[in-house]
């Protein structure tokens, strides 16, 4: 056996047993139950609040915007895309509580003209181009039914 190992050996023994231990104390405990992921954070993620109520529960109160929204393009979007998570407003009722999103930026991050996104699929304007002299998109367009023009 060649000199060198009577040293290497020992030391590769000490390091892969430090490396045992500490990952023995690293990994959390039900690590691995179910497969490669901690099986307690099905259970913590399980029971966060919920925050988002759907499209159906805002159309109870609101059948006028649910049915402007229907009958133009953005009746695929729900509610709560353009308005934010709506569970506390559900139970509140007060217009504080609920967002209107309308900014240029805003439209933007669906309508803004991007190679990687296919115009057939969505339908793109340059945001710096299209009529920038008006602060927000919903100066001309309703939200809910983006082809009844505002003049
Ligand atoms: C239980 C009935 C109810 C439900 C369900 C409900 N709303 Fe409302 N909403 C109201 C009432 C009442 C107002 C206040 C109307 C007013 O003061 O003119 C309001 C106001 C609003 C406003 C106007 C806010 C403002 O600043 O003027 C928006 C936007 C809105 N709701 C969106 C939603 C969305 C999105 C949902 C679904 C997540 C929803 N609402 C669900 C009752 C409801
Ligand atoms: C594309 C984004 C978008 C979607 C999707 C959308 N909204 Fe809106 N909504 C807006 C914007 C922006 C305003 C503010 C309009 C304004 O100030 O003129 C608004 C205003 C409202 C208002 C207040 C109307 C008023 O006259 O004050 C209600 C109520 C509302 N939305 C309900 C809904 C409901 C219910 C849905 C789903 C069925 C929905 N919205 C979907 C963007 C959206
Ligand atoms: C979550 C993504 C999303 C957001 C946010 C959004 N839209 Fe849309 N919009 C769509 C989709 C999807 C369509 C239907 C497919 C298409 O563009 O042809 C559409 C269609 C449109 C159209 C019709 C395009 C056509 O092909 O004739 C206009 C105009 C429009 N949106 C304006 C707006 C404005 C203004 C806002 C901001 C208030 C907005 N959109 C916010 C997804 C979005
Ligand atoms: C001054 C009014 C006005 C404003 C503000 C406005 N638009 Fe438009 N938009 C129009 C008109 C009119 C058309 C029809 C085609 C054209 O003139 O380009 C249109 C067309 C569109 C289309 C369809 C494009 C096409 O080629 O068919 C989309 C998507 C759109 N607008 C999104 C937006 C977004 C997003 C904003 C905000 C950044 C916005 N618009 C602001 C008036 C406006």
């Amino acid at each position: 056996m060649p000199v060198q190992l009577k040293t290497l050996i020992p030391l590769f023994i000490v390091f892969i047993s430090l490396f045992l231990v500490v990952r023995h104390f690293l990994i959390p405990e039900s690590f691995g139950k179910y497969g490669y992921y901690r099986a307690d954070s099905m259970d913590e993620i399980a029971a966060l609040p919920i925050n988002h109520v759907g499209k159906a529960i805002c159309v109870e109160c609101h059948d006028t915007e649910g049915a402007q929204l229907e009958s133009d393009m953005h009746s695929g979007l729900s509610c709560e895309v353009c308005h934010g998570p709506g569970s506390k407003h559900v139970d509140d009722m007060e217009p504080a509580s609920i967002e209107k999103q309308s900014s240029r930026d805003f439209c933007g991050k669906c309508h803004n003209l991007n190679p990687a996104r296919r115009i057939e699929v969505i339908n793109q304007v340059d945001i710096k181009l299209h009529y920038p002299e008006r602060e927000n998109c919903i100066d001309c367009h309703n939200p809910h039914a983006v082809w009844e023009l505002k003049d």
